[in-house]
């Protein structure tokens, strides 16, 4: 890239609904960011097949989650918006830094022990190597930030320590990524469960908030969180019991943009019916016109062809270039 500029990547896996942490955690800030930075934004499709999928919503998730971005505010002409597997550089770099990361490191990761707990009849090995994929992500772009959630970042840790190890043997190859978390909503939780992360493959549906759920459904389900029986609204971090109220607030926060602290303030001599009934309004509210634009998009998609397309010419150019050099240094005849 040819200005100062800095490179922002990021992704989301077109594993399942989207949801409102998922918007939160990411797809917002990666919205505020793009003005002042060269953005590459994938719909990683590899990553998603860790876990089985059924190929036709795979397909159609994939496409909508396109349709998510752009309907979001992420203007496609600006940046660069792809599907992962348009551009193979991903997997062929994803195989040379798997011979620079220890099974030790991978062992630790916090996300692949979780999804093999969870998915014990499929503990298969791209499951444990994708780590090393999003590394390849990553470092194809010579990114500079990398905005996500929070459940990311020891990913982001990982890839850094790649990076700097490979650094380490063939000189500068790699720009050190950093992470990049929202200041609210880094951790959206569960509303079932509000001790666990909001995810968008919960089997239970009252859990999450689809980006996708119609208006009525989001407010029942925020509505019916689970808070505790304290009936005081405020924050408190690190206290279990509080886990339900301190989500509401943070997700007011970050729809509305307010401070906790004056979110808490408005509260002080109301009860939690009012507040999860506001709470609702404002999500609803904030994601209605992303709602609407997403719906314009679903009727144009000779256009969402035309994004993908020339987002992985784009996509390809960059990641070829960085491969290249990797492939130079180790000793393989280009
Ligand atoms: P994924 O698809 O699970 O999630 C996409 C993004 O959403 C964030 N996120 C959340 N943020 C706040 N609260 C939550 N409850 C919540 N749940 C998810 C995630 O942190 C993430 O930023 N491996 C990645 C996708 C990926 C990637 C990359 C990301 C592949 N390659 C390269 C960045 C750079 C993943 O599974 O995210």
């Amino acid at each position: 890239m040819e200005d100062n500029k800095k490179v922002i990547f990021s992704a989301v896996q077109p594993s399942g609904n989207i949801t409102l942490g998922n918007y939160l955690g990411a797809i917002k800030n990666w919205v505020d960011l793009q003005n002042d930075h060269h953005c590459c934004y994938s719909i990683v499709d590899e990553h998603s097949i860790t876990v089985r999928q059924n190929p036709q919503e795979l397909k159609k998730r994939t496409l909508d989650l396109l349709k998510i971005y752009i309907a979001c505010g992420i203007d496609p002409e600006e940046n660069i918006l792809f599907i992962q597997s348009h551009v193979p550089a991903h997997a062929q770099l994803a195989w040379v830094l798997n011979c620079y990361t220890y099974t030790g490191e991978l062992s630790r990761m916090t996300q692949f022990k979780d999804k093999s707990k969870k998915h014990t009849d499929n503990v298969n090995a791209g499951l444990y190597t994708y780590p090393v994929l999003m590394a390849a992500d990553i470092l194809l772009y010579q990114a500079d930030l990398v905005p996500v959630g929070k459940d990311q970042m020891q990913h982001i840790e990982l890839t850094r320590n790649i990076a700097q190890r490979f650094n380490g043997i063939y000189g500068d190859v790699f720009k050190i990524p950093e992470g990049f978390m929202p200041k609210a909503g880094a951790k959206v939780m569960s509303l079932a469960e509000p001790t666990k992360k909001m995810s968008k493959s919960d089997e239970n549906p009252k859990a999450y908030i689809s980006m996708l759920d119609d208006f009525n459904v989001i407010a029942k389900k925020i509505k019916s969180a689970v808070t505790d029986s304290e009936g005081i609204i405020e924050y408190r971090e690190n206290d279990d019991t509080k886990a339900g109220v301190n989500n509401l607030l943070t997700i007011m926060s970050a729809v509305t943009g307010r401070s906790i602290d004056s979110i808490v303030a408005e509260y002080q001599s109301k009860g939690y019916g009012d507040f999860k009934a506001d709470v609702a309004e404002a999500v609803v509210e904030h994601i209605r016109p992303i709602r609407q634009r997403y719906d314009e998009l679903s009727e144009d998609k000779a256009y969402l062809i035309d994004i993908y397309t020339k987002g992985a010419e784009r996509a390809n150019r960059i990641a070829q270039r960085t491969l290249n050099k990797v492939y130079k240094k180790i000793g393989f005849i280009l």
